[in-house]
């Protein structure tokens, strides 16, 4: 029921783990399964992201879909990266079974929520 790209992403995670000091922590848990992931960044100049890794506990599609949003949100700044929708996400894949399509929430807000981490902690910029 899931694509190659899902099945890649879910077996050869890309981006796990956490970056060192980040400068933004987003946290979000999905309350239809229970499942959190956390994901962190790296903001650099010109408000481009550096480096974003995540750590999910949950299922394949939350793995594979926090894994594409990592790769997607690289090197993009801030205000490119806060516009990627889980649609965007799930398409990258090619495809999430549509009850799996909410597992793609968890990735794209957690970007979300970690670009506003930022925001908060350098309301100068
Ligand atoms: Fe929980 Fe997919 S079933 S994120």
């Amino acid at each position: 029921m899931y694509t190659e790209q899902v099945m890649d992403h879910f077996q050869n995670p890309r981006n796990m783990g956490e970056v060192e000091n980040p400068d933004g922590v987003g946290e979000v848990g999905n309350p239809q399964c229970g499942d959190v992931m956390r994901i962190t960044i790296k903001v650099g100049e010109g408000e481009t992201i550096e480096d974003v890794k995540f750590k999910t506990l949950g299922c394949g599609a939350a793995i594979a879909t926090s894994s594409m949003v990592t790769e997607m949100a690289k090197g993009k700044t801030l205000v490119e990266a806060q516009e990627i929708s889980k649609k965007a996400v799930a398409d990258a894949l090619g495809g999430l079974p549509p009850q799996k399509m909410h597992c793609s929430n968890l990735a794209s807000d957690g970007l979300k929520k970690a670009i506003e981490d930022y925001r908060t902690k350098h309301p100068e910029k």
